[in-house]
């Protein structure tokens, strides 16, 4: 499988995000438990060394159960978490953004996943309209300067940013020498492009969240996609390998961090590394199902 780098370190270019480990709406305990352990030890047995996840998705249910399948941890693993963000007691998502609150952050995530660093910490922004009304967020120079503390600390390997716009993107470039730019983007969603492009500049590791376009409703999903379908069927695979294969071979700083809590979904997805798609399967992709 092809791999990729996060400043110092490489990983391959399949890896798994953990926020469809929790129960519903990615809060408290999972549906099924003895499920979520398997398909974290099967991620890691098909080769998987790059896991996504955060404290703040159960909250702490995911890093508990990355911790309890996985403890002591393969080498070449690396554990990418991210701070900003926490839930309250309905499972509401609210900012953290203050610099002591990204440091209580990363504490936690070094307590409950029980390492002494990080592979990387996305400092995940808040959008405008995740904010409670009236509220500002600390400046963004504060926010990098107590992520590259905690990088100067050893407890973060590199620093990403997450939700971030292409000016921000640049300021953490330019003043935090990040490592990975982690926002939204799949074939069906391809507003972030300036970025992509930006990153692959830069040699940074851009990695897709949505990137099957996402759990939560209301949002197209890349598997129910007529065009992916039909192309998918012509090729005989799944839907959501070919809107994975698309993403591997749109540019090669992708990085894939699909969610799932499904182990016949996990091996789909990691068999993506096999799938090859023809340009013209690209073209009929690109001119059809986005529209
Ligand atoms: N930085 C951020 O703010 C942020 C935000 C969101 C997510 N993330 C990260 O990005 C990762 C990916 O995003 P995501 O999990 O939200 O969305 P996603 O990967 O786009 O989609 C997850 C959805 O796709 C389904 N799915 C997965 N594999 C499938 C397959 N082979 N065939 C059909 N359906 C499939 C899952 O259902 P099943 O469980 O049934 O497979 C789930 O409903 C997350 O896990 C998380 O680590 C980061």
């Amino acid at each position: 499988m092809d791999t990729y780098t996060f400043g110092p370190l490489t990983v391959r270019r399949v890896g798994f995000g953990a926020m469809q480990l929790p129960g519903r709406g990615v809060f408290g305990p999972p549906r099924d438990r003895d499920q979520a352990l398997a398909v974290l030890r099967r991620a890691v047995e098909l080769g998987v060394n790059h896991i996504d996840t955060a404290q703040y998705y159960g909250p702490d249910v995911s890093n508990e159960l990355i911790r309890e399948a996985l403890h002591p941890y393969p080498d070449d693993l690396v554990l990418v978490s991210k701070v900003g963000g926490r839930r309250d007691d309905t499972g509401a998502w609210l900012p953290a953004q203050t610099p002591r609150e990204l440091r209580s952050g990363v504490e936690d995530n070094l307590r409950s996943l029980k390492v002494e660093q990080l592979g990387a910490v996305n400092l995940r922004l808040m959008a405008e309209h995740e904010l409670p009304p009236g509220e500002q967020p600390p400046a963004l120079e504060d926010q990098l300067a107590e992520m590259v503390a905690l990088r100067e600390e050893g407890k973060i390997a590199g620093v990403g940013i997450s939700t971030a716009s292409l000016e921000q993107v640049d300021q953490a470039i330019d003043t935090a020498g990040i490592v990975c730019v982690q926002n939204p983007f799949s074939l069906l969603d391809q507003h972030d492009s300036a970025v992509l492009d930006r990153c692959q500049e830069a040699g940074l590791a851009y990695v897709p969240y949505f990137p099957l376009g996402s759990a939560f409703p209301g949002m197209p999903k890349v598997p129910e996609n007529g065009v992916v379908q039909r192309v998918a069927e012509r090729l005989g695979v799944t839907p959501a390998q070919v809107g994975l294969a698309w993403l591997l071979a749109h540019r090669e700083n992708i990085l894939l961090i699909p969610g799932t809590s499904s182990l016949a979904h996990l091996e789909q997805n990691v068999a993506v590394a096999g799938v090859v798609l023809s340009d013209d399967d690209i073209v009929e992709l690109e001119t059809g199902a986005v529209g």
